[in-house]
């Protein structure tokens, strides 16, 4: 049912400097392994079978880590390592599914997603932010039953303490589902801990409707003078369009910042 991911990886990485003046924040290593590939693999465990990363000039490098196909064939040929062999048939088997779209300006989540506009299929697809590793559970497969049973977007969701709101997206609940799953009344980019309707955070995992890229095209700028996408599924809310709050059963791990960074190493090397 939903077969089509994917990844914003054109912002700047400002809370990673200096490592990403120069590299790709994304391809950086937690226990040995690109932060990138952990979010590949859950897509393809959850059943995915086109990616589509957003990209700019400047991750070029990105791009060039899945189109290194001379350069592996010339090591492999001289060293005939089996462990080089692998990772370039790993490597070979997401080249397969990857696709490039470029936002070469960081105008914010909202315009990476309308960069894939014309690539999207099917009336509902999943977006990850590879910030956001959720590890001991596939969130993705989780969230695609989800969507196919109650047939309405998800996001998933987690608790954050309150002094952190404006760090995150958060919404207000209307109903409970069950246990795990809500329905969101209202969701909010990066309130004040005054103005946040509660703790509850849209962490980097979306199964979102083609009919974002509707509201996408007519959304202004919002906090911080950027496009979010937060905005977009805010508006689709109002319209009445039903958004299910998924709280998430694996351990979040934050990538994006230099201490979450690093503690995501230890963690991930523990299992
Ligand atoms: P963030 O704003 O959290 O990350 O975007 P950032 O901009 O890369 O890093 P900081 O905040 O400066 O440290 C969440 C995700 O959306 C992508 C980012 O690459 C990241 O994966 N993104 C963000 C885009 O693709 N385009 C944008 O315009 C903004």
């Amino acid at each position: 049912m939903i077969k089509q991911a994917i990844i914003p990886l054109a912002g700047l990485g400002t809370r990673l400097l200096p490592l990403t003046s120069v590299f790709a924040k994304e391809l950086l290593p937690i226990n040995g392994k690109p932060g990138l590939e952990y979010i590949l693999d859950e897509c393809v465990e959850a059943g995915i079978e086109e990616i589509i990363f957003i990209i700019s000039k400047k991750k070029k490098m990105i791009k060039n880590y899945f189109y290194n196909d001379s350069f592996y064939k010339k090591i492999i040929k001289k060293k005939k390592d089996p462990r080089i062999i692998n990772e370039y048939k790993k490597i070979l088997k997401y080249k397969k599914i990857i696709k490039f779209v470029y936002q070469n300006k960081p105008l914010g989540t909202g315009d990476a997603v309308l960069r894939t506009e014309k690539l999207i299929k099917d009336k509902y697809f999943l977006m990850l932010l590879p910030d956001d590793l959720i590890i001991k559970k596939n969130c993705s497969k989780d969230m695609i039953k989800i969507c196919k049973k109650q047939k309405t977007s998800v996001m998933a969701s987690m608790k954050v303490s309150k002094s952190n709101v404006s760090r995150w997206g958060i919404f207000s609940i209307n109903r409970k589902i069950d246990k795990n799953n809500f329905l969101i009344k209202d969701v909010i980019e990066k309130p004040s801990i005054i103005s946040a309707p509660s703790n509850n955070a849209v962490i980097g995992r979306y199964i979102l409707p083609k009919s974002i890229f509707k509201k996408l095209k007519k959304q202004k700028p919002g906090k911080g003078g950027e496009i979010h996408i937060t905005d977009s599924i805010r508006e689709l809310i109002k319209d009445g369009k039903k958004f299910i709050g998924h709280k998430f059963l694996g351990k979040y791990l934050d990538c994006g910042s230099l201490n979450g960074y690093i503690k995501s190493g230890i963690e991930i090397s523990k299992l």
